[in-house]
């Protein structure tokens, strides 16, 4: 039906005609340019600027960098060595002190830079772990090694922390592991609980995601997720979304108490109806920004579970992993994830990733979490 609403439509659309596709939303500012997805950002408050290499084109080479100046240089963080793993020659040794496959970096409310690495479970157990480094000195400031957590299944996706506590989620099982960050002691729990267990495959354009390697569809478990910022509660997902919470009071207790650990199913409360997901933010206010894999939209939840859209842009092709910065901007990698390697493309063709690879920033109005990160 023809309305008042489709006369407003033309006129914005004549307004922003300017931009090269109608559907181009002028708030979006370009943040950096590169030749190889990056699944994920994040800043310091001076304004560096750090990256997760994701080689879901087939390349190899560096996992995490930091860009340098205006030409946006890639430079490995902290060094070569840690990016130099070799999967066929390096050791059992060289597992613990490599990336080995980082998932996901942040810089976090203690300011320093904390990367994810799920490794490479059946043959380096050792090598699933969550490194900080000190940004001031560019070295390691402590490993947790957690693969007496993970055993050789359960591949660890990313990290939010809430004071002493971090949480991790890790989605090959579907599970969330509580962590101890004085005492490096940890636990995995909430292990293939409904909240924790994709129940349907990953979708992008409208597509269930195929694995390459098998064709078989890709299930992505427990994988997005955030603490809000009165340390209140934990927001955690599946890739193809649901996204559920429970009182981190709770998960902190599991830590050392085994009844806690096995009623925890029973604190855990639906959230939020959301689609698959590339990745998520969580502002000083507790929105939580999500983005939508099969829409090409960013939308974001407010506290009380009401949820906005706050942009929609062809150009926002698989948005994973998102980043609030000091200057009220979200940061967007549209990293085209499932036009990579990895994945089966509808006609079978492989790697239809279009460079460069663009990341976005957009003004929110909103800081970040002071929880979250510095
Ligand atoms: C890019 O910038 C870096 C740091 O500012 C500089 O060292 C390098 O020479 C520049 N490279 C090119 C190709 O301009
Ligand atoms: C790993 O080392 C082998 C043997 O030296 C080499 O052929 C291969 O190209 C290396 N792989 C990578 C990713 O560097
Ligand atoms: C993993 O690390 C633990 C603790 O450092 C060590 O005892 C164990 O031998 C290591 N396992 C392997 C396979 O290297
Ligand atoms: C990083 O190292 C510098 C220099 O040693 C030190 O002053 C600073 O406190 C360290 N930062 C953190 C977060 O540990
Ligand atoms: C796992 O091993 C680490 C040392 O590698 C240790 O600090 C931690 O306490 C262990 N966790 C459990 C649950 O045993
Ligand atoms: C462990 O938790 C249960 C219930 O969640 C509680 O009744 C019990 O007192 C706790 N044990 C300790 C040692 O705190
Ligand atoms: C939920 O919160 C939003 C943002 O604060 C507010 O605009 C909205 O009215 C609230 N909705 C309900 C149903 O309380
Ligand atoms: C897809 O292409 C690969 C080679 O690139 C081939 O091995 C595979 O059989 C093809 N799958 C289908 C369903 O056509």
């Amino acid at each position: 039906m023809l309305g008042p609403h489709v006369l407003f439509g033309l006129v914005l659309a004549f307004l922003v005609q300017a931009d090269i596709t109608k559907d181009h939303d002028p708030r979006l500012k370009t943040a950096v340019i590169l030749d190889t997805p990056t699944t994920g950002a994040s800043t310091t408050p001076e304004g560096r600027t750090f990256l997760k290499l994701a080689r879901i084109d087939g390349t190899t080479g560096s996992q995490i960098v930091e860009v340098i100046g205006n030409n946006y240089t890639l430079v490995p963080y902290p060094n070569d060595a840690w990016n130099s793993w070799n999967g066929s020659t390096d050791s059992q040794a060289d597992s613990e002190v490599k990336y080995v496959s980082a998932n996901a970096q942040r810089i976090g409310p203690d300011g320093r830079l904390w990367v994810i690495d799920s490794g490479s479970l059946a043959k380096f157990p050792n090598s699933s772990k969550l490194i900080s480094f000190n940004v001031t000195t560019n070295e390691v400031d402590r490993v947790y090694y957690l693969g007496n957590i993970t055993t050789t299944e359960g591949s660890i996706d990313d990290v939010r922390f809430n004071g002493k506590h971090a949480y991790l989620t890790e989605y090959t099982v579907g599970s969330i592991i509580v962590l101890d960050l004085e005492t490096g002691y940890a636990r995995r729990v909430l292990r293939e609980h409904k909240s924790t267990v994709a129940l349907m495959p990953l979708s992008a354009e409208g597509q269930f995601m195929r694995d390459s390697a098998t064709g078989l569809l890709k299930y992505i478990h427990a994988d997005q997720l955030e603490v809000s910022p009165d340390g209140k509660h934990f927001y955690y997902q599946p890739g193809i979304g649901y996204m559920w919470r429970i009182e981190t009071k709770y998960l902190n207790e599991a830590l050392h108490n085994d009844t806690t650990a096995d009623l925890l199913p029973n604190y855990v409360e639906p959230f939020s109806l959301t689609p698959s997901t590339g990745g998520t933010a969580i502002d000083a206010e507790g929105n939580v920004y999500y983005s939508d894999g099969d829409r090409q939209e960013i939308r974001y939840i407010a506290p009380n579970g009401t949820t906005n859209l706050l942009v929609c842009d062809s150009r926002l092709l698989w948005v994973d992993a998102m980043w609030i910065d000091t200057q009220q901007r979200l940061w967007m990698c549209a990293s085209q994830l499932n036009h990579g390697d990895l994945f089966m493309q509808p006609n079978n063709e492989s790697n239809t990733i279009k460079r460069p690879i663009y990341v976005y920033t957009i003004e929110i109005g909103h800081s970040p979490s002071p929880l979250d990160h510095a």
